[in-house]
């Protein structure tokens, strides 16, 4: 299976690494190490005041910065243009790098002016400060709002073989956008889940690598586990060198 998606003339990364509620050294070390085991792609917000460090391991890293694939969200509070603005200037600095790969709007508001939030990020768009403009916690229909009023590329929403939102889905499929599924492994519920280990034991793998597999195999779907320990930073990434048989895929869709 290939190891990217390809959408709005970019190679996207279909692994991620999550940084949620990782901070300080734990933080940088997880992302150098990550980069070093072959993830390409990053996920991280203003809310989870890591950027600074999620900066700092790319640096440490050494891999050249054009390799890399960078998430960031605009908080809820920042979804005014002018502080959508500034705000993701103050990311750009803390992050150390002249450019985001993709910005999301974090989670919609009930008083945000969805537009005028589009806008701004299209104008950092035109300005080379981002590369692509997304969106994350949209329902379908906030999600084709989106994309009606500009390049929108992806929706990021929690998916796993315990949440599928197949109308999300579908729109991404149907306009060659992105999933991005985030606590693809539902905050480590899945490693237990002995039905997924039945599956796994098949092709050798464990209950993460088959959900994380599965996820992929939907289609314009990517994935971003966090972790932070350096086994299950190798487990997540072997997720390329086997196939879920259609059989096992609805296995794991009727969970
Ligand atoms: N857009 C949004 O609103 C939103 C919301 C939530 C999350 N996110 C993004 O999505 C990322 C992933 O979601 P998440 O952090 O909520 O949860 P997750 O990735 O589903 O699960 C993370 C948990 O699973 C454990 N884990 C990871 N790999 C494992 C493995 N191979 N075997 C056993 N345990 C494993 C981790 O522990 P260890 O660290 O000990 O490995 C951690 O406790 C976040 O970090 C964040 O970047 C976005």
């Amino acid at each position: 299976m290939k190891k990217y998606l390809d959408i709005a003339n970019d190679r996207i990364p279909l692994l991620g690494l999550g940084t949620w509620e990782m901070n300080g050294e734990e933080c940088m070390n997880a992302v150098e190490a990550a980069i070093h085991m072959g993830y390409r792609h990053l996920d991280t917000a203003q809310m989870y005041k890591n950027e600074a460090e999620v900066g700092k391991g790319m640096k440490q890293s050494n891999i050249k910065r054009e390799e890399l694939f960078l998430t960031t969200k605009v908080s809820t509070d920042n979804l005014e243009p002018a502080a959508l603005i500034r705000s993701t200037e103050k990311s750009l600095k803390e992050l150390k790098t002249d450019y985001i790969d993709l910005l999301l709007i974090h989670w919609p508001t009930p008083d945000m002016d969805m537009k005028e939030s589009l806008s701004a990020m299209f104008r950092l768009k035109d300005q080379g400060k981002i590369k692509h403009a997304g969106v994350s916690n949209f329902s379908p229909a906030q999600f084709r709002e989106a994309i009606d009023t500009g390049p929108v590329i992806c929706n990021q929403i929690k998916l796993s073989p315990y949440t599928t939102r197949d109308d999300n889905l579908y729109i991404a499929k149907e306009k060659n956008l992105m999933i991005t599924a985030y606590s693809p492994l539902d905050r480590g519920k899945v490693i237990k889940d002995t039905r997924l280990q039945e599956i796994g034991k098949r092709y050798n793998k464990n209950a993460a690598q088959v959900a994380l597999r599965w996820l992929l195999q939907l289609g314009n779907v990517s994935v971003i586990p966090k972790s932070s320990k350096l086994e299950h930073l190798h487990e997540n990434i072997e997720i390329f060198d086997f196939e879920l048989s259609r059989e096992d895929m609805k296995k794991v869709a009727g969970i």
